[in-house]
């Protein structure tokens, strides 16, 4: 499929600091939680296994010494935006006081390297990696946390607001809840806390609503570029039941996974529904009326979205009987779904519905696909990675952003493929790649794979068709192997 679009469209790639960059100790960074937790937790399953691995990230893909490298890769492919995230702890490695102008200086060479190749800086203030200083006052439990993040959010702005056009205050903050205080998989590593979800969620809104306000604030004076924007990325969506006597187990998912995050970030308010849930079940939470002025004067401005799957949920037996209100359903796969070998659902149809849907919701706002990708074992023949499964799930997926585009006119300005190198992942280590480049972990050598050639040349046709012909990739590929790329 081709793109009818005369409007400019990002072909991007992404990551976040702590799964890519090396951590600790780099650039006069301190640790975050997870460099913490994974240390703590240190895992790895069976070969071939899909359990959750968990692996040191002090080194990564090493992006902290590689990213002139990576760039001009990135440029080499033909990339026109790349989604990065600032490592809080880096900026403020010790406290709210004392600013690391090592790292600050990191982060403007990254920035002026990509604006220099032709690449559009995409930036997230705040991808899950809460400093350790933080969190020893107890993180986002902590209603101090939201002066904090403001205060960081103002070194961010006053750094880079004249180089960066597209600012994210956070990345999925219904995730980053839940693995904190309903699955238990990062520090502080509670389980089923609906209640300390609830707590935590509405200190993040408040944080990304101070961030909002200084933006805003800095742009009027100039400092930031009045062309720049700011919006946070969401996730979770698309919730379906798809069985008979499921729906009000899909209004209950979609009230808490969804419009519990997009409402206050878009609208300025909670949804009233969400007020109800939480009084019947008993959870309290510290909401004043200053906050809900804040958020109400300080909506983002674009709709960043992550995109992996939909979810299908049924009730469980304790739906609607207790307070933890994330037990309350289950989720499952619908036979007639394909999935990734992590048991995630491929639909990009259902990617273009809610697009569909954010588009309705919010006709004025830009969206920016921030995530979307398909993990993989990866299996070489000869050293190679032929990702075929990989080529097809992005064609799939690009062919819904242009449906998205062509047919209902949708304000869709990007696509940032997750992600642009091998990189650690939360949910399965170093095991589930995701790049167009294989990194070798122990080497850190990277070598391109096919899908690499892909996207080069879906990025490279003026039309940006999607379809391709295998044989032409394929001698790029090989041809680009024997050239030692
Ligand atoms: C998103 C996150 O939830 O999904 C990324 O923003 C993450 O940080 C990506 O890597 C894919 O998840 P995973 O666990 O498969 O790496």
């Amino acid at each position: 499929m081709k793109l009818n679009n005369t409007k400019p469209f990002y072909f991007g790639a992404a990551t976040s600091s702590f799964q890519v960059e090396g951590g600790a100790n780099l650039g006069g960074k301190t640790d975050s939680i997870w460099d913490e937790f994974t240390r703590r937790n240190y895992y790895i399953p069976q070969e071939g296994s899909t359990e959750r691995e968990i692996n040191y990230i002090d080194v990564s893909s090493d992006f902290y010494h590689n990213y002139k490298q990576d760039i001009a890769r990135m440029k080499e492919m033909g990339l026109t935006m790349f989604r990065f995230s600032i490592a809080w702890a880096r900026i403020f490695p010790k406290n709210e006081h004392d600013v690391n102008l090592e790292g600050v200086k990191f982060y403007h060479d990254v920035i002026d390297e990509l604006i220099k190749n032709g690449i559009e800086p995409l930036v997230t203030l705040f991808h899950w990696d809460v400093p350790v200083w933080v969190q020893c006052r107890n993180g986002f439990l902590n209603r101090e946390t939201t002066d904090l993040f403001e205060k960081y959010a103002q070194v961010v702005f006053r750094e880079y607001g004249q180089k960066v056009k597209y600012f994210l205050t956070f990345n999925e903050m219904v995730i980053f809840n839940k693995n904190q205080f309903i699955w238990g998989s990062l520090t502080p590593e509670y389980k089923n806390r609906s209640d300390l979800m609830a707590k935590s969620m509405h200190y993040c809104h408040v944080a990304c609503a101070k961030a909002v306000n200084v933006f805003k604030t800095l742009r009027s004076q100039g400092i930031v570029s009045k062309s720049s924007l700011i919006g946070i990325t969401h996730t979770d969506g698309p919730v379906f039941h798809g069985y008979e006597g499921d729906l009000e187990a899909q209004v209950h998912e979609n009230l808490i996974g969804n419009l519990a995050y997009f409402k206050p970030s878009f609208d300025g308010e909670y949804p009233n529904e969400l007020f109800k849930l939480w009084n019947k079940v008993g959870i309290d939470v510290d909401i004043r009326d200053e906050d809900l002025m804040l958020l109400k004067n300080n909506t983002h401005e674009f709709i960043g979205w992550n995109y992996y799957q939909p979810m299908f949920v049924k009730k469980t037996n304790k739906f609607g009987v207790s307070s933890d209100i994330f037990g309350w359903n289950e989720t499952k796969i619908p036979s007639e779904y394909k999935t990734t070998k992590w048991n995630w659902i491929i639909s990009p149809e259902l990617m273009v519905e809610s697009l569909r849907d954010f588009s309705k919701n919010y006709p004025h706002l830009p969206i920016i696909i921030t995530e979307n990708g398909y993990g993989d074992f990866d299996d070489e023949i000869d050293g190679k990675i032929y990702d075929v499964d990989r080529i097809n799930y992005i064609k799939d997926h690009l062919d819904g952003c242009y449906t998205a585009i062509n047919d209902y006119d949708i304000n869709l300005i990007g696509y940032n493929y997750w992600s642009f190198q091998d990189i650690f992942s939360p949910s399965a280590g170093y095991r589930k790649r995701y790049g167009f480049v294989k990194v070798d972990f122990d080497s850190l050598v990277r070598t391109n794979k096919l899908s690499y050639y892909y996207y080069q040349s879906v990025i490279n046709d003026p039309s940006h068709d999607s379809d391709y012909d295998i044989e032409t990739i394929k001698k790029n590929f090989e041809q680009s192997f024997k050239d030692g790329k």
